[in-house]
């Protein structure tokens, strides 16, 4: 079933084999550096990373942990200069301290971790011949945000009696934003970062003032008992039992103007409160932003958000005040998908059904607009702090983990990773479906949605697989109706972006074919569709995060490089990226072909 021909233009490169070496590995003729690593100092008056002498103060002008999204901008009237805006999901203590107590961390190294999450921008230099990157260090749009950072909460929801404390009765400022894990670029040149696995770093669920709030602490995963890091030793504000509203300030999609280091963040109430994994916008034909967001857990939904107001073009001030309010106002949606086969050709195998495709129809089923909730029994309030039970209530598709979202420039339509869910048809738990169509699903599919007359404020679409991943000799996987002895292997999609050739490049989170994690590249049009190709690996324990493709360069962020079982900093399980006898280092990476030509072009 050969295919003939060269690849899809932007993807012709010698793809990397799959393996489980300790490093990154790229493609014969390219070369890397490492752009920046975690204890990288960034703002005025912040130390040099030592391993031996960290402390709160010093991480608090550092790069943080663990990056994970990353958005790339152009400096306004600074030539060779790119801005980065990079989430730092968590933290992992025993790969960050010597002799890490889990009982007993101390309050220095809690504030680290502290300082360790939120946000870093920083500025970073091209190099004029070739695609390699490096930070510097005290630009004046240098920024962090952290786990203490002051936040303004805006939208319907800011203000509610649901997300009042005793440190603001005003329900209107927050401290601090967590486990940051993917984002988005609006077009008016704010960056969205969204808060997803919130939940793990509050204690005491099971001590909630009443029934109705442990039902809700429980939809949304909070736990009974200490929380992992111990936080709650330090500040009452993460102990359920004593502030029982706190919890409910987390798990919110954030904006920054990255242009404007003092400008205060905001936590986006419209966009409701969901282990938020990532936002991507268009533009509806009448100029109004919709927002695309999934809520990473197994049989969690896909939502979206629809402005009620036009953007305004342009840098003014008064177009910025205006965009500024753009994402506070309008309607919340999740998604119901419906496949067109017979549900008993649905077999939970992977086998497409006899018409050939994983495909059907859908709706967008709203919850809520502005101050009105479309739910019954529950206030609008209530629908934007606790979504999940929202879309449980309206019959919303259950999903297998939705993780990031990329709406292609060039086609509009809209791609969506569903990672995993080991659990799909297992008992007890929702079934195979034709957009969710294996048991076990292990290693995840790719899920392409085209709005109906391809507009964004349209609550009808279409939807169809585009890849059901795993190892091509499974007869369970489907790539684009491309021959499947000439893809790379593909195993749980996490991350996505598009290169300006309108090629899709995956990257993935968790392997279950026995290799590391990778960056794939994937024309999704004309007659390569679906030929998947790989671009890089990551090192031992890693997760390939926050790709960027842009002509010259490659860049990805390797997260938790050496986060095995048992690992420590006694007992490294990677020593990336700088050999024996240092810290393991989470670090944005850098690829670049050494002939400076074009990425994926031909030679
Ligand atoms: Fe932080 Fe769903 O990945
Ligand atoms: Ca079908
Ligand atoms: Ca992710
Ligand atoms: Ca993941």
């Amino acid at each position: 079933s050969g295919k003939a021909g060269k690849p899809a233009r932007g993807l012709r490169f010698s793809p990397v084999a799959p393996n489980t070496k300790d490093a990154v590995v790229v493609p014969e003729g390219h070369d890397q550096n490492l752009v920046i690593r975690w204890g990288d100092p960034i703002l005025r008056g912040a130390p040099a990373f030592d391993p031996d002498n960290q402390s709160a103060k010093a991480q608090a002008g550092q790069f943080g942990y663990n990056n994970d999204y990353m958005a790339v901008l152009d400096v306004p009237h600074e030539d060779d200069r790119q801005l980065l805006v990079v989430n730092h999901e968590y933290t992992d203590e025993v790969l960050m301290f010597a002799g890490y107590d889990a009982d007993n961390p101390t309050r220095e190294q809690v504030e680290i971790g502290w300082a360790a999450h939120g946000l870093s921008v920083v500025v970073a230099a091209e190099d004029r011949k070739v695609g390699k990157l490096t930070a510097v260090s005290r630009h004046r749009l240098n920024r962090r945000i952290t786990a203490t950072t002051p936040f303004e909460v805006t939208g319907p929801a800011a203000g509610s009696k649901l997300l009042r404390t005793s440190a603001d009765p005003s329900g209107k400022r927050i401290l601090g934003t967590l486990n940051n894990c993917g984002g988005g670029i609006t077009p008016w040149g704010t960056v969205l970062s969204g808060e997803e696995n919130f939940n793990q770093y509050f204690a005491n669920a099971d001590q909630a003032p009443d029934a109705t709030a442990k039902t809700r602490l429980k939809r949304y995963g909070f736990e009974e008992g200490a929380s992992e890091r111990k936080w709650e030793r330090f500040d009452d504000r993460f102990d359920i039992a004593q502030e029982p509203n706190e919890p409910n300030r987390f798990g919110w999609m954030i904006e920054v103007d990255p242009f404007d280091p003092d400008s205060t963040p905001r936590k986006l109430t419209a966009l409701g409160r969901i282990k938020h994994e990532a936002a991507e916008p268009r533009l509806t034909t009448d100029g109004r932003p919709v927002l695309y967001m999934g809520d990473d857990e197994e049989f969690d939904y896909f939502y979206k958000f629809v402005s009620s107001k036009r953007m305004m073009k342009g840098g003014s001030r008064a177009a910025r005040e205006h965009n500024r309010t753009l994402l506070d106002e309008g309607t919340l949606y999740v998604a119901k998908f419906t496949g067109d086969s017979p549900a008993k050709e649905i077999d939970g195998s992977g086998k497409l059904p006899d018409d050939g495709e994983f495909d059907g129809s859908g709706e967008w089923i709203p919850l809520a607009t502005g101050d009105t909730s479309h739910v019954d029994g529950m206030t609008a309030e209530e629908v934007y702090v606790f979504t999940r039970i929202a879309a449980d209530k309206v019959g919303a598709t259950k999903m297998d983990r939705p993780e990031d979202v990329e709406p292609s420039p060039r086609t509009g339509r809209v791609y969506v990773a569903l990672t995993n869910n080991t659990d799909r048809g297992k008992d007890g738990k929702a079934p195979v479906d034709e957009a969710n169509p294996r048991t076990g699903n292990k290693h995840g599919q790719i899920l392409e949605l085209t709005e109906r007359r391809n507009n964004p404020g349209s609550t009808r679409f279409n939807w169809r697989l585009f890849l059901v991943c795993g190892d091509p000799e499974d007869p369970g996987t489907y790539f684009g109706g491309f021959p499947k002895d000439q893809v790379s292997p593909i195993s749980c999609p996490d991350n996505l972006t598009f290169d300006a050739f309108g090629n899709l490049w995956i990257s993935t989170d968790g392997n279950e074919l026995g290799n590391h994690d990778g960056l794939f590249g994937v024309a999704t049009a004309g007659g390569r569709r679906g030929e998947v190709r790989q671009f890089l690996t990551v090192p031992n324990g890693a997760e390939t995060c926050g790709p960027i493709v842009q002509d010259r360069r490659v860049l990805v962020a390797v997260q938790h490089p050496g986060e095995l079982d048992g690992a420590s900093v006694e007992k490294p399980a990677s020593t990336w990226p700088e050999g024996p006898g240092t810290l393991v280092r989470p670090s944005v990476v850098s690829v670049w072909r050494r002939d400076g030509g074009d990425i994926g072009a031909d030679a």
